[in-house]
C-alpha cells in the first residue's frame, strides 16, 4: 500500500473556500439522490471519539474519519481522514483537524448561500475556536461581509480571530464583544460555533429578519439554539438521522412540543427543490456529517493523487 499524506498546509494551499463550497454542495445534492452510503457515526466517551465513513456508489469511493475532540485542548479536534477508491491500491491520508474545519466552513457557506437574503453582509459569529475562521471565510464567500463582530466568553480569543482574519477582509468593520445577546441584535447573519450547552441567546435578542448557523452542538447534552427560535424559523438540516440522534438544540425542542420533525428539511432535498420564499428567518443546524468529508477528500484526491 502507498499513503499520500496532505497536512494542513497542503490542504490549505490546494483548496479554496469557493472549491470546497461547491464540492460540498454537490455532496449534499448526490446524498439527496441516494447516491451514498452514509452510517451514523459511532460516538464513543459521549462524543470523544467518534468514527465517520461515507461510501459513494457511482464513483465506488469511500472516505473513514476518525476523529478524537478535547475542549481542554488546542486544538480541540484531531485525527485522520482516509480516502480509498475501489480498483486502486494508494490512499489518501489527511489532517481531519483541517479538513473538518473547512467542510463544517463549506456546509455553512452552502446553506446560507441558499437561506441568507441576498444583501446580508452583517455577521455576528459566536465562538472563536478553532471553527471559527472558516465559519467567518464560507459566509464571507458567499455573502461579501461589511460588519464581522466576534463574540467568544474569553474576548483575549475573539481578538486574536480578528487579528488573524484582518488581512483576509479589506474593507469589512471589525469589531469583538463578549455579551452574545446584544451583538445579534442587528446581525443579518449569525453563526453559532461554540462548545455551549445552554442556548447563546433568546429569540427575542434577534431581528425580525437574520439567518442563523448552528454547527457547535453535535451530542445530546450540547445546545446553542433556543426552542422558541425552531420553532418561529425554516429550518434546514444538514442529516435528519443525525441531528435526531446527536444535535441537542433539535431533540430539546421535539420533546419540548416546540417543533415537529415534519418542521425539518434536510439540505440535500432543499438544494434540489429550492423553495422561492423561506420567510424571514431561517436555521441551518449541523451536527457534520461523513458526507462533507467525502466531498473534500475527494478534491484532495482529484489534485494529490496521479
Ligand atoms: N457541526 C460540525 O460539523 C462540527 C464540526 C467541528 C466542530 N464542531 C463543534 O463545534 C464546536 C466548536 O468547535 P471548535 O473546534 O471551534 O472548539 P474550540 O474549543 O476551539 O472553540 C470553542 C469556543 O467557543 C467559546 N465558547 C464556549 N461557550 C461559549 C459561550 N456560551 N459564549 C461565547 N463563547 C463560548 C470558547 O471560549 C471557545 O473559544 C464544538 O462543540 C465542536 O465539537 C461541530
Amino acid at each position: 500500500m502507498k499513503a499520500i499524506t496532505v497536512g494542513e498546509r497542503e490542504l490549505r494551499e490546494a483548496v479554496t473556500m469557493k472549491e470546497a463550497i461547491d464540492a460540498v454542495r454537490r455532496g449534499f445534492v448526490d446524498l439527496a439522490g441516494g447516491e451514498f452510503e452514509m452510517p451514523t457515526r459511532t460516538a464513543l466517551r459521549d462524543g470523544q471519539f467518534l468514527v465517520m465513513s461515507a461510501h459513494h456508489r457511482s464513483t465506488a469511493s469511500a472516505m473513514f474519519k476518525t476523529l478524537s475532540v478535547n475542549f481542554e485542548r488546542k486544538p480541540a479536534i484531531t485525527g485522520t481522514v482516509v480516502w480509498s477508491e475501489t480498483g486502486r491500491l494508494d490512499h489518501l491520508v489527511a489532517d481531519a483537524g483541517a479538513v473538518t474545519a473547512l467542510r463544517t466552513g463549506a456546509v455553512v457557506g452552502v446553506a446560507t448561500d441558499l437561506l441568507a437574503p441576498p444583501d446580508a453582509g452583517r455577521l455576528t459569529l459566536i465562538g472563536a475556536g478553532g471553527q471559527a475562521p472558516d465559519q467567518v471565510r464560507a459566509v464571507h464567500a458567499v455573502r461579501p461581509l461589511r460588519q464581522l463582530t466576534v463574540v467568544d466568553a474569553d474576548r483575549s480569543r475573539a481578538q486574536a480571530l480578528i487579528g488573524a482574519l484582518e488581512p483576509e477582509l479589506p474593507g469589512v468593520e471589525l469589531l469583538t464583544a463578549t455579551d452574545a445577546v446584544s451583538a445579534v441584535r442587528r446581525a443579518e447573519i449569525v453563526c453559532c460555533a461554540t462548545n455551549a450547552t445552554s442556548p447563546l441567546f433568546p429569540e427575542s435578542a434577534l431581528p425580525a429578519q437574520v439567518h442563523v448557523n448552528a454547527i457547535g452542538a453535535y451530542r445530546p447534552t450540547m445546545r446553542e439554539l433556543p426552542d422558541e427560535l425552531l420553532a418561529s424559523s425554516t429550518v434546514v438540516v444538514d442529516e435528519l438521522d443525525a441531528v435526531l440522534e446527536e444535535s441537542g438544540e433539535i431533540i430539546h425542542a421535539l420533546e419540548a412540543g416546540a417543533i415537529t420533525k415534519d418542521a425539518l428539511t434536510e439540505l440535500g432535498t432543499a438544494l434540489t427543490a429550492p423553495t422561492a420564499e423561506y420567510g424571514k428567518r431561517t436555521v441551518f443546524k449541523s451536527v457534520g456529517v461523513a458526507v462533507q468529508d467525502w466531498a473534500i477528500a475527494r478534491l484532495l484526491a482529484d489534485k494529490f493523487l496521479a
